[in-house]
Protein backbone atom coordinates (compact mmCIF):
# COMPACT_ATOMS: atom_id res chain seq x y z
CA UNK A 1 0.00 0.00 0.00
CA UNK A 2 2.79 2.54 -0.95
CA UNK A 3 0.34 5.46 -1.28
CA UNK A 4 -0.59 4.75 1.94
CA UNK A 5 2.97 4.95 3.15
CA UNK A 6 3.04 9.02 5.02
CA UNK A 7 -0.24 8.01 6.95
CA UNK A 8 0.81 4.66 7.74
CA UNK A 9 3.79 6.21 9.11
CA UNK A 10 2.36 8.74 10.77
CA UNK A 11 -0.06 6.45 12.79
CA UNK A 12 2.85 4.26 13.39
CA UNK A 13 5.24 6.97 15.15
CA UNK A 14 1.69 8.10 16.91
CA UNK A 15 1.08 4.94 17.87
CA UNK A 16 4.57 5.09 19.90
CA UNK A 17 3.74 8.37 21.16
CA UNK A 18 0.54 7.84 22.56
CA UNK A 19 1.10 4.21 24.18
CA UNK A 20 -1.35 3.47 22.08
CA UNK A 21 -2.17 -0.21 20.50
CA UNK A 22 -4.57 -1.19 16.89
CA UNK A 23 -7.18 -4.15 17.45
CA UNK A 24 -8.37 -4.32 14.33
CA UNK A 25 -11.03 -6.62 13.47
CA UNK A 26 -10.99 -9.16 10.53
CA UNK A 27 -13.03 -6.97 8.49
CA UNK A 28 -10.70 -3.90 8.45
CA UNK A 29 -9.83 -2.90 4.78
CA UNK A 30 -6.44 -4.76 3.95
CA UNK A 31 -4.44 -1.58 4.30
CA UNK A 32 -5.18 -0.99 7.75
CA UNK A 33 -5.24 -4.71 8.49
CA UNK A 34 -2.06 -5.39 7.29
CA UNK A 35 -0.20 -2.38 7.88
CA UNK A 36 -1.28 -0.47 11.34
CA UNK A 37 -3.05 -3.40 13.15
CA UNK A 38 -1.33 -4.64 16.35
CA UNK A 39 -3.69 -7.71 17.00
CA UNK A 40 -5.41 -8.57 14.32
CA UNK A 41 -8.94 -11.32 14.71
CA UNK A 42 -12.33 -11.98 15.39
CA UNK A 43 -14.84 -11.04 18.07
CA UNK A 44 -13.29 -13.06 20.84
CA UNK A 45 -10.03 -12.54 20.28
CA UNK A 46 -10.39 -8.96 20.32
CA UNK A 47 -12.12 -9.01 23.12
CA UNK A 48 -8.97 -11.09 25.48
CA UNK A 49 -6.82 -8.94 24.02
CA UNK A 50 -8.23 -5.51 25.17
CA UNK A 51 -8.84 -7.73 28.62
CA UNK A 52 -4.97 -8.17 28.71
CA UNK A 53 -3.19 -5.58 26.66
CA UNK A 54 -0.21 -2.96 28.82
CA UNK A 55 -0.99 -0.51 26.45
CA UNK A 56 -2.33 3.06 27.86
CA UNK A 57 -4.69 3.48 24.65
CA UNK A 58 -7.13 1.14 23.02
CA UNK A 59 -7.83 2.43 19.00
CA UNK A 60 -10.52 -0.06 18.20
CA UNK A 61 -10.87 -0.80 14.13
CA UNK A 62 -13.94 -2.35 14.39
CA UNK A 63 -17.43 -1.52 15.48
CA UNK A 64 -18.69 0.50 18.41
CA UNK A 65 -20.18 -2.85 20.25
CA UNK A 66 -16.28 -3.99 19.94
CA UNK A 67 -14.75 -0.50 21.54
CA UNK A 68 -17.39 -0.60 24.40
CA UNK A 69 -16.20 -4.12 25.04
CA UNK A 70 -12.71 -2.99 25.48
CA UNK A 71 -13.47 -0.26 27.49
CA UNK A 72 -16.32 -2.37 29.93
CA UNK A 73 -12.66 -4.84 30.28
CA UNK A 74 -10.05 -2.12 30.14
CA UNK A 75 -11.87 0.81 32.23
CA UNK A 76 -8.55 2.50 32.97
CA UNK A 77 -7.63 2.82 29.32
CA UNK A 78 -8.38 5.42 27.34
CA UNK A 79 -10.48 3.78 24.29
CA UNK A 80 -11.08 5.42 21.03
CA UNK A 81 -13.09 4.75 17.67
CA UNK A 82 -11.90 6.54 14.77
CA UNK A 83 -15.87 6.93 13.60
CA UNK A 84 -18.45 7.16 16.17
CA UNK A 85 -21.35 6.21 13.84
CA UNK A 86 -19.91 2.79 13.08
CA UNK A 87 -22.69 0.76 14.43
CA UNK A 88 -24.50 -2.67 13.52
CA UNK A 89 -27.57 -3.60 12.88
CA UNK A 90 -27.58 -6.84 15.60
CA UNK A 91 -26.46 -4.40 18.11
CA UNK A 92 -29.29 -1.94 16.95
CA UNK A 93 -32.34 -4.60 17.11
CA UNK A 94 -32.27 -4.93 21.05
CA UNK A 95 -32.16 -2.97 23.89
CA UNK A 96 -31.73 -3.18 27.84
CA UNK A 97 -35.00 -2.83 28.62
CA UNK A 98 -35.97 -5.54 25.95
CA UNK A 99 -33.50 -7.38 28.01
CA UNK A 100 -35.52 -6.98 30.91
CA UNK A 101 -38.83 -7.65 29.45
CA UNK A 102 -37.51 -10.87 28.57
CA UNK A 103 -35.64 -11.77 31.68
CA UNK A 104 -39.44 -11.15 33.17
CA UNK A 105 -41.09 -13.51 30.95
CA UNK A 106 -38.44 -16.35 31.35
CA UNK A 107 -36.90 -15.58 34.56
CA UNK A 108 -36.15 -19.69 34.68
CA UNK A 109 -34.03 -19.24 31.40
CA UNK A 110 -30.07 -18.27 31.32
CA UNK A 111 -29.76 -15.48 28.55
CA UNK A 112 -26.91 -15.68 26.72
CA UNK A 113 -25.98 -12.25 25.06
CA UNK A 114 -24.00 -11.86 21.64
CA UNK A 115 -20.94 -9.30 21.93
CA UNK A 116 -22.73 -7.90 19.06
CA UNK A 117 -24.89 -5.88 21.44
CA UNK A 118 -24.76 -2.34 23.81
CA UNK A 119 -23.32 -2.38 27.05
CA UNK A 120 -26.85 -2.02 28.58
CA UNK A 121 -27.75 -5.35 27.16
CA UNK A 122 -24.86 -7.29 28.24
CA UNK A 123 -25.49 -5.78 31.49
CA UNK A 124 -29.08 -7.45 31.98
CA UNK A 125 -27.61 -10.88 30.62
CA UNK A 126 -26.40 -13.90 32.18
CA UNK A 127 -23.49 -14.65 29.95
CA UNK A 128 -21.49 -13.42 26.46
CA UNK A 129 -20.58 -15.28 23.45
CA UNK A 130 -19.26 -14.80 20.45
CA UNK A 131 -19.46 -16.97 16.97
CA UNK A 132 -16.65 -18.68 18.02
CA UNK A 133 -17.73 -19.99 21.19
CA UNK A 134 -21.57 -19.59 21.29
CA UNK A 135 -21.61 -23.34 21.20
CA UNK A 136 -19.63 -24.36 24.45
CA UNK A 137 -21.23 -20.91 26.05
CA UNK A 138 -24.94 -22.46 25.93
CA UNK A 139 -23.52 -25.88 26.59
CA UNK A 140 -22.20 -24.80 29.91
CA UNK A 141 -24.98 -22.31 31.36
CA UNK A 142 -26.85 -24.84 30.15
CA UNK A 143 -25.52 -27.17 32.45
CA UNK A 144 -25.05 -24.80 35.53
CA UNK A 145 -28.45 -24.26 35.58
CA UNK A 146 -29.80 -27.18 35.01
CA UNK A 147 -32.21 -26.61 32.58
CA UNK A 148 -33.01 -27.71 28.64
CA UNK A 149 -34.06 -24.40 27.34
CA UNK A 150 -31.60 -21.26 26.73
CA UNK A 151 -32.17 -17.71 25.39
CA UNK A 152 -29.55 -16.52 22.88
CA UNK A 153 -30.56 -12.95 21.91
CA UNK A 154 -30.98 -11.11 19.49
CA UNK A 155 -29.38 -12.98 16.39
CA UNK A 156 -32.30 -15.18 15.15
CA UNK A 157 -29.95 -17.25 12.75
CA UNK A 158 -27.12 -17.87 14.62
CA UNK A 159 -29.39 -19.24 17.33
CA UNK A 160 -31.04 -21.06 14.97
CA UNK A 161 -27.46 -22.59 13.97
CA UNK A 162 -26.41 -23.38 17.53
CA UNK A 163 -29.77 -24.93 18.56
CA UNK A 164 -28.79 -27.55 15.59
CA UNK A 165 -25.41 -28.17 16.57
CA UNK A 166 -26.72 -28.76 20.23
CA UNK A 167 -29.91 -30.90 21.67
CA UNK A 168 -30.82 -26.98 23.70
CA UNK A 169 -34.11 -25.45 23.10
CA UNK A 170 -33.27 -22.07 22.06
CA UNK A 171 -35.94 -19.18 22.28
CA UNK A 172 -33.92 -16.18 20.28
CA UNK A 173 -34.98 -12.55 19.06
CA UNK A 174 -35.54 -11.22 15.95
CA UNK A 175 -32.52 -9.58 15.35
CA UNK A 176 -29.83 -10.29 12.14
CA UNK A 177 -26.79 -8.87 10.46
CA UNK A 178 -27.80 -6.95 7.69
CA UNK A 179 -24.46 -8.82 5.85
CA UNK A 180 -24.92 -11.81 5.91
CA UNK A 181 -28.67 -12.43 6.29
CA UNK A 182 -28.13 -11.33 2.39
CA UNK A 183 -26.53 -15.35 1.20
CA UNK A 184 -28.85 -17.37 -0.22
CA UNK A 185 -29.01 -21.01 -0.52
CA UNK A 186 -29.18 -20.27 -4.33
CA UNK A 187 -25.63 -18.34 -3.90
CA UNK A 188 -24.06 -21.40 -2.69
CA UNK A 189 -25.31 -23.71 -5.46
CA UNK A 190 -24.57 -21.32 -8.01
CA UNK A 191 -21.21 -20.72 -6.95
CA UNK A 192 -20.43 -24.46 -6.31
CA UNK A 193 -21.77 -25.46 -10.46
CA UNK A 194 -19.65 -22.72 -11.16
CA UNK A 195 -16.48 -24.04 -9.04
CA UNK A 196 -17.12 -27.64 -8.12
CA UNK A 197 -13.28 -27.59 -6.68
CA UNK A 198 -13.59 -25.19 -3.99
CA UNK A 199 -14.16 -25.52 -0.30
CA UNK A 200 -17.13 -22.70 0.80
CA UNK A 201 -16.66 -21.27 3.75
CA UNK A 202 -19.33 -19.72 5.95
CA UNK A 203 -20.22 -17.47 9.14
CA UNK A 204 -22.77 -18.74 11.73
CA UNK A 205 -24.70 -15.39 11.10
CA UNK A 206 -25.57 -16.89 7.93
CA UNK A 207 -29.40 -18.16 7.37
CA UNK A 208 -29.27 -21.95 8.22
CA UNK A 209 -30.05 -23.02 4.63
CA UNK A 210 -26.71 -21.31 3.94
CA UNK A 211 -24.48 -23.17 6.43
CA UNK A 212 -26.46 -26.31 5.65
CA UNK A 213 -25.02 -26.24 1.78
CA UNK A 214 -21.70 -24.92 2.84
CA UNK A 215 -18.15 -27.59 3.61
CA UNK A 216 -17.58 -25.12 7.08
CA UNK A 217 -18.61 -22.89 9.04
CA UNK A 218 -17.16 -20.65 12.06
CA UNK A 219 -16.02 -17.47 13.55
CA UNK A 220 -13.95 -15.18 11.35
CA UNK A 221 -11.03 -16.41 12.99
CA UNK A 222 -11.94 -19.73 12.43
CA UNK A 223 -12.61 -19.04 9.15
CA UNK A 224 -9.31 -18.16 8.42
CA UNK A 225 -7.75 -20.73 10.71
CA UNK A 226 -9.64 -23.37 8.26
CA UNK A 227 -8.34 -22.23 4.89
CA UNK A 228 -4.61 -21.83 6.60
CA UNK A 229 -5.28 -25.70 7.62
CA UNK A 230 -7.00 -27.09 4.17
CA UNK A 231 -4.87 -25.10 1.99
CA UNK A 232 -7.99 -25.82 -0.65
CA UNK A 233 -7.41 -24.98 -4.58
CA UNK A 234 -9.92 -22.62 -4.28
CA UNK A 235 -11.80 -20.71 -1.11
CA UNK A 236 -15.11 -18.80 -1.03
CA UNK A 237 -15.85 -17.10 2.00
CA UNK A 238 -19.03 -16.46 2.45
CA UNK A 239 -18.62 -13.20 4.87
CA UNK A 240 -17.93 -9.87 4.49
CA UNK A 241 -15.63 -8.39 1.61
CA UNK A 242 -12.38 -7.23 3.29
CA UNK A 243 -12.32 -11.09 5.01
CA UNK A 244 -11.04 -13.12 1.37
CA UNK A 245 -8.43 -9.94 0.86
CA UNK A 246 -6.84 -10.54 4.08
CA UNK A 247 -6.66 -14.34 4.53
CA UNK A 248 -5.64 -13.93 0.81
CA UNK A 249 -2.64 -12.03 1.51
CA UNK A 250 -1.35 -15.03 3.93
CA UNK A 251 -2.09 -17.90 1.95
CA UNK A 252 -0.84 -16.81 -1.45
CA UNK A 253 -1.00 -20.62 -2.78
CA UNK A 254 -4.99 -20.35 -2.35
CA UNK A 255 -6.99 -18.90 -5.31
CA UNK A 256 -10.04 -16.67 -3.96
CA UNK A 257 -13.36 -16.54 -5.39
CA UNK A 258 -15.07 -13.61 -3.95
CA UNK A 259 -18.74 -13.05 -3.16
CA UNK A 260 -18.40 -9.66 -1.59
CA UNK A 261 -21.31 -7.92 0.92
CA UNK A 262 -19.78 -5.23 2.14
CA UNK A 263 -20.48 -3.77 5.99
CA UNK A 264 -21.17 -0.41 6.01
CA UNK A 265 -20.53 0.12 9.37
CA UNK A 266 -17.08 -1.58 9.29
CA UNK A 267 -16.22 0.24 5.93
CA UNK A 268 -16.53 3.48 8.35
CA UNK A 269 -12.60 3.03 9.85
CA UNK A 270 -10.17 4.55 7.51
CA UNK A 271 -6.47 4.88 8.10
CA UNK A 272 -7.06 8.70 7.98
CA UNK A 273 -9.56 8.34 10.38
CA UNK A 274 -7.30 5.86 12.24
CA UNK A 275 -4.69 9.03 12.19
CA UNK A 276 -7.21 11.25 12.92
CA UNK A 277 -8.24 9.53 16.30
CA UNK A 278 -4.56 9.53 17.23
CA UNK A 279 -3.70 13.24 16.59
CA UNK A 280 -6.73 14.06 18.61
CA UNK A 281 -6.72 11.47 20.58
CA UNK A 282 -10.44 11.34 19.54
CA UNK A 283 -13.64 9.67 19.35
CA UNK A 284 -12.96 8.73 23.59
CA UNK A 285 -15.52 5.25 24.60
CA UNK A 286 -17.70 5.89 27.62
CA UNK A 287 -19.38 3.48 29.52
CA UNK A 288 -21.68 4.40 32.45
CA UNK A 289 -19.61 2.57 35.15
CA UNK A 290 -22.60 0.59 36.66
CA UNK A 291 -23.83 -0.93 33.72
CA UNK A 292 -20.05 -1.42 32.77
CA UNK A 293 -19.65 -3.37 36.05
CA UNK A 294 -22.71 -5.48 35.15
CA UNK A 295 -21.69 -5.95 31.55
CA UNK A 296 -18.24 -6.93 32.93
CA UNK A 297 -19.65 -10.05 34.87
CA UNK A 298 -20.98 -11.02 31.46
CA UNK A 299 -17.89 -10.87 29.48
CA UNK A 300 -15.97 -12.32 31.82
CA UNK A 301 -18.15 -15.43 32.79
CA UNK A 302 -17.66 -15.63 28.61
CA UNK A 303 -13.69 -15.11 28.89
CA UNK A 304 -13.13 -17.85 31.83
CA UNK A 305 -14.62 -20.61 30.05
CA UNK A 306 -11.46 -22.69 28.74
CA UNK A 307 -10.78 -21.67 24.90
P1 LIG B 1 -16.51 -12.68 14.40
O1 LIG B 1 -15.28 -11.98 13.91
O2 LIG B 1 -16.47 -12.87 15.86
O3 LIG B 1 -16.77 -13.93 13.64
O4 LIG B 1 -17.75 -11.69 14.14
C1 LIG B 1 -18.14 -11.36 12.86
C2 LIG B 1 -18.87 -10.10 12.82
O5 LIG B 1 -19.80 -9.94 12.07
C3 LIG B 1 -18.41 -9.03 13.67
O6 LIG B 1 -19.20 -7.94 13.51
FE1 LIG C 1 -22.81 -6.05 12.54
FE2 LIG C 1 -22.92 -7.71 10.48
FE3 LIG C 1 -21.51 -5.51 10.24
FE4 LIG C 1 -20.66 -7.46 11.87
S1 LIG C 1 -20.85 -7.57 9.65
S2 LIG C 1 -20.72 -5.26 12.33
S3 LIG C 1 -22.59 -8.29 12.60
S4 LIG C 1 -23.72 -5.62 10.53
Amino acid sequence: WPLHAPLIDAINRLKVERGAVILAHNYMTADIFHTVGDIMGDSLKLAQEAAKTEARVIVQAGVHFMAETAKILSPEKTVLIPDERAGCSLAASITGANVRAIREAYPDYPIVTYVNTSAEVKAYSDICCTSSNAVQVVEAIAAEWNTDTVILIPDEYLAKNVASQTGIRILTWKGSCEVHEQFTVEDIETLRAAHPEAMIITHPECPPDVLKAADFAGSTGAMAAYVKDHQPQTAILITECSMSDNVAVENPGVNFVKPCNLCPHMKRITLRGIYEALRDMKHEVHVDPGIATRAKASVDAMLALPS
